[in-house]
């Protein structure tokens, strides 16, 4: 997969690129590109953003700025990019990312993500441009790079060659192995803590309780998601793990 990011803050990636299952997606022949807009600007002054027409707080990305970067990375008018490629302006009003989109974006050759800063996009961008509008939750980030991170981390972390064993994509929360359902709890050494014991059956190396127990796990936090879906799940339920 070939990931296009513009921004305006392209060493902000630097970080997200040298994570390691990022690293690994890298290492196997996937791409991941960030394209400043600022060195595509058409204007003198190196200008890339305005203030709103009719008046308000903080500053617009202008479209003529973006149709530059667009042009300049793909050589063609972008209004007719999106029949090609997905073209994901990041926008808190957006579609909701979850596991299904994630699956969704992963099996696409190629993808283009739009950052906003400040006030966001001039709306002209994002009508013309861009084929999806994509948002990371319902709250307000300064700018779309920390959602653009967000969306490449699920994406790359789903494709063969980024996580080291190649189950652990395929039995995780929200996967079909987990019937749609989060993930069930995970215990390492030591097996007593304070008196807090792990559950025995996961120390009984019986292969087929363990997986019994684990779906049952699963489908108790999903049964308390749907009862509570505002705690994400924290509600407690009388099948909860065992405890000391
Ligand atoms: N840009 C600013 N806030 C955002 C959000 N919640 N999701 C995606 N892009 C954003």
């Amino acid at each position: 997969m070939r990931i296009d990011v513009f921004t305006l803050f392209p060493e902000a990636f630097t970080w997200f690129a040298s994570q390691r299952h990022v690293a690994n997606a890298l290492a196997h022949g996937h791409e991941l590109t960030c394209i400043n807009y600022r060195d595509h600007t058409p204007l003198s002054a190196g200008q890339v953003d305005d203030t709103p027409f009719g008046g308000g707080a903080g500053m617009v990305l202008r479209v003529d700025v973006v149709e530059a970067a667009l042009r300049a990375r793909y050589g063609t008018d972008p209004v007719a990019l999106g029949g090609r490629r997905r073209v994901i302006a990041l926008e808190p009003g957006g579609r909701l990312l979850d596991d299904a989109l994630v699956d969704e974006l992963s099996a696409e050759p190629e993808l283009t993500l739009l950052s906003g800063r400040y006030e966001g996009f001039d709306e002209r961008i994002v009508e013309h441009f861009a084929s999806d509008r994509v948002s990371i939750g319902r709250y307000v980030l300064a700018g779309g790079e920390l959602a653009a991170m967000v969306l490449c981390d699920a994406v790359l972390r789903k494709l063969p060659g980024s996580l080291g064993h190649e189950q652990s994509a395929v039995e995780e929360s929200f996967s079909a192995a987990l019937e749609g359902g989060p993930e069930y709890p995970h215990y390492t050494r030591p097996a007593d803590y304070r008196g807090w014991r792990v559950p025995e059956v996961l120390l009984s190396g019986h292969h087929a309780r363990i997986a019994q127990w684990r779906l049952e796990q699963s489908r108790s936090r999903a049964a308390d998601a749907r009862r509570a879906p505002d705690a994400g799940g924290q509600a407690r339920s009388d099948a909860g793990p065992e405890r000391a």
